[in-house]
């Protein structure tokens, strides 16, 4: 049985390390490739991912990189075709919801090639985001569906899906975090920053919606600038939002108590979240790896896939006014906090679910010797 993984932006790698290590346990039924779109590719939003969740060397790396989403789109189809032809696989699995998931997932069924989709069924209902559009395509043609909260499993049976397909397992980014956390404690990030006691407020921001155009991005600048008159704002950019800063001139109109980087490794991140007064962001991940860690998450969005990390977890979504956002934060930083609690099944061991059931799926029983 031959099963090949697709990665290809920074937030896929963590969830393939959890399943990678599960699969270890199969490999006696079970070759496991690893393909990487190169849709990300700078060493601080790839390499350094796979050196610190153990990820081999992918067998293929199609360095697509960057590009208009039907360019991007478009040559992953073209060349992971290819090695689909090359290698025959009996199962492609996608995660998450990026242009590589849905340029992968279609050429796969387009091949007649079963697909596994991971981390299923999240719906913003929100089509301006590209994300929602490579969920929906991607979940309407996957074969095997994933799910990470009770949202997803509801919003699958609203869309018709055959409730067969359709597997709650868990969070395998979470799997990945709770496999790091102890190394957090060693990180040296705090003293290379020069981060003291007095505590800071951690940002990230890339959505397109907050940071392609010049009068959004402006506003957040502002924002910033005046929230680091309460408490330091450290600020780790990530490449679309630096590109965006320095052609609209405003990289250095971010001034005060504002701490720039680069995008950070992920155990020092994770170290850094841990530690954190609050983050402001408008990820997806950070929303569920805050609520793991109880730290307080102000997501500066108007909807969110993950409604679990608002209900049940530490999430403050506050929509896209800066003013609102900002009186959020110092909310706060004040003592108004949420109290969260983890969702059920974010336990460190979906990828160990999903790997026992792919077996069970794919491999006649006979031939099941897990080692
Ligand atoms: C992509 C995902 C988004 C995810 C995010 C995490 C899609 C549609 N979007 O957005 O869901 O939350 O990754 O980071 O798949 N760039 C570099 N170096 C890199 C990668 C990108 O400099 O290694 C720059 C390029 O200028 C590029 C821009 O960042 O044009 C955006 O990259 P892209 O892959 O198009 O989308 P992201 O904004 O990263």
């Amino acid at each position: 049985m031959k099963i090949l993984t697709v990665v290809g932006a920074r937030p896929n790698f963590m969830k393939v390390a959890s399943l990678h290590k599960a699969f270890k346990k199969y490999d006696k039924e079970i070759t496991h490739l690893l393909c990487h779109t190169g849709q990300h590719y700078d060493a601080n939003m790839s390499d350094v991912f796979f050196r610190q969740l153990e990820l081999p060397s992918p067998d293929y790396f199609l360095g697509i990189g960057s590009g208009s989403h039907a360019e991007q789109t478009g040559k992953i189809m073209i060349e992971f075709e290819k090695v689909l032809l090359k290698e025959h696989p009996d199962l492609v699995i996608v995660v998450g919801d990026v242009n590589s998931t849905i340029a992968c997932s279609l050429t796969a069924q387009k091949l007649h090639i079963k697909v596994a989709h991971v981390e299923a069924g999240l719906r913003s209902f929100d089509r301006n985001m590209p994300e929602e559009i490579n969920r929906i395509l991607t979940d309407s043609i996957s074969d095997y569906l994933f799910v990470t909260e009770k949202s997803g499993l509801i919003n699958l049976g609203n869309e018709g899906v055959d409730d067969k397909k359709v597997f709650f397992v868990g969070n395998c980014m979470i799997d990945s975090l709770v496999s790091i956390l102890d190394f957090t404690e060693s990180s040296d990030i705090f003293e290379k920053l020069s981060l003291g006691e007095e505590g800071y407020i951690l940002v990230t921001m890339h959505r397109p919606s907050n940071v392609d155009p010049e009068d959004r991005l402006e506003g957040l600048v502002d924002m910033l600038n005046s929230i680091s008159l309460h408490k330091k704002v450290l600020f780790p950019i990530h490449p679309r939002t630096r590109k965006n800063l320095e052609r609209f001139g405003l990289l250095k109109k971010l001034s005060g108590n504002i701490l720039l980087t680069d995008p950070i490794g992920y155990i020092d991140f994770v170290a850094l979240l841990k530690k954190s007064d609050l983050i402001l962001t408008d990820s997806g991940g950070i929303q569920e790896e805050s609520t793991y860690l109880g730290v307080q998450c102000v997501t500066f969005r108007t909807s969110t896939e993950r409604p679990s990390t608002v209900e049940e977890g530490t999430n403050h979504l506050v929509g896209e006014d800066f003013k609102i956002a900002e009186s959020v934060v110092l909310d706060v930083i004040n003592g108004n906090m949420k109290k969260g609690k983890v969702p059920e099944l974010w336990d460190g061991k979906a990828g160990e679910r999903i790997s026992e059931i792919l077996v069970n799926e794919l491999v006649p029983e006979k031939e099941v010797v897990k080692s």
